[in-house]
Order: structure tokens, then sequence, then C-alpha cells
């Protein structure tokens, strides 16, 4: 059995979900399959962070990089993570669970913005956990806006400015399907991350996995660039 020490938990996981695509191919289906199966997993390591007591969990949804996917997949994508948001509400209330989206929303349609307005309004007394999707984001968009708005403001913090301002920066980084790279995620955030990564393709990636990653991050030796 795998045992992960309270002490030795992440604050806040984060997640590149890759391989959906190759998921779905493997079995000889559409696209959009994986991605289907892929919310199963997004609720899967959701309901098992819950339960550690983990505070933060993240997930890249939707890269600006993306938008030049098919337009038969980004639409796709858009209806099933708009379904996704009205259909997990209760997990997300019987939970003390705090819903957020981060990125760029100028991109996203009208229909997509209500649905994370309302969610995020719905769901802003959740003090147990806080999960946020990131959608139409890139690590270079968010500091290119960040040091404008900073610039203005005649400040030098750019933590303050950057759209994560008070989320924790991730303790950990899991990525799945074999790729190793940070693809433009959060490219100032993730400074001193730790990161594990699989071969497991995302739709396949539940709760033992992600225990095994949580079990090989207690045992990392954190020094943030200093001798111990
Ligand atoms: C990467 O696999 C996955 C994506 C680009 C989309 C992931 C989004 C979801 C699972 C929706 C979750 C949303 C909510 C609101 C819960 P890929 O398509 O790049 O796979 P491939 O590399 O095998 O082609």
């Amino acid at each position: 059995m795998i045992m992960v020490i309270p002490e030795k938990l992440p604050v806040h996981v984060t997640f590149i979900m890759d391989g959906n695509g190759r998921w779905a191919k493997q079995r000889g289906q559409d696209r959009l399959k994986g991605h289907f199966e892929g919310v199963e997993s997004v609720r899967a390591i959701t309901e098992a962070s819950v339960e550690l007591g983990i505070k933060f969990i993240s997930f890249f949804a939707f890269s600006e990089e993306n938008w030049n996917r098919s337009e038969a997949e980004v639409s796709g994508l858009m209806s099933l993570m708009l379904r996704a948001m009205k259909n997990e509400l209760p997990l997300f209330l019987d939970n003390g669970i705090r819903f957020r989206v981060i990125g760029n929303r100028e991109r996203l349609g009208a229909d997509v913005n209500e649905g994370i307005d309302t969610l995020e309004g719905l769901t802003a007394g959740g003090s147990r956990m806080t999960l946020i999707i990131f959608m139409s984001y890139s690590g270079k968009w968010d500091i290119s806006q960040a040091a404008r708005r900073m610039a203005a403001a005649g400040s030098d913090r750019i933590e303050d400015f950057l759209a994560t301002a008070g989320v924790p920066d991730p303790d950990l980084m899991i990525r799945t399907s074999g790729e190793q790279r940070i693809s433009n995620y959060m490219l100032w955030q993730l400074a001193y991350t730790e990161f594990v990564f699989t071969d497991t393709l995302w739709p396949d990636f539940r709760k033992q996995e992600y225990l095994a990653a949580l079990e090989e991050y207690a045992s990392r030796d954190r020094r943030f660039g200093k001798v111990k």
C-alpha cells in the first residue's frame, strides 16, 4: 500500500494532461472521446486530492497554442468543458471546492465565460481546496500581460500582476504521456517546482498513480538553491 506522509504533501499540484488524442487513436476513436475520458481522470484526481487534504490542484486544459487545432476539436473541447463545469457543481459544493479559471478570458466565447462566472460565483465560499483550470493560458502571455500592467502601475513586483497572483507556486508538476517539456505553461511559477513525468496517457491516470507520484515527491530533497 502507498502511504503519503501528511507533512510531505505538496500544497499545490499541477497537471499537464497529455495524451488524450493518443488514447483515443489507440482505440480507433475520435480524439474528443479521449478528452471526454480525460474529464473522468480530472474528477478522480479531484476526489483523491480532497481526501488527502491538498489545498490547490490545477490542470492545463487548453493552451493559447491549442486555438490552432481543428475547428471541430476546439469547439468540441469548449462544449466539453462547459458541460463538465455544469455537471461537477455538486461535487464542488459537497466538498468545499472553490473553482477558478485562469487564462486569457478575452479569447473564450460568451457562453464559456458565462459558465465560468456562474461556477466561480457559486463556489466562491469553498475553503477546503481550490481547483484551477488553466484555459487559453500560456506562460509567455502571462508574463507579458503582467509586465504591461506592472509598468503601468509603476511597480516592480511581477508576482502581484501574474494571472496566478495569490495562488502559491506549484510544488509538484505531473505531466503524462511521456512528454518531458514545460510547453509554455507557468514559466515563472514553475521555477522551483518538482517534476514527475509518466508514460501513462491522461485518461488512464487515476488515483493509484497519483499516490505513487506523491510518494516520489515526498522522497525529493527540495533545497531551493540553498545548501542544507
Ligand atoms: C492533451 O491531450 C489534452 C488537452 C489539450 C485537453 C485536456 C482537457 C480536458 C481533459 C478537459 C478538462 C476540463 C474540465 C473543465 C474538467 P492531447 O490532445 O494533446 O493528446 P495527444 O498529445 O495524444 O494528441
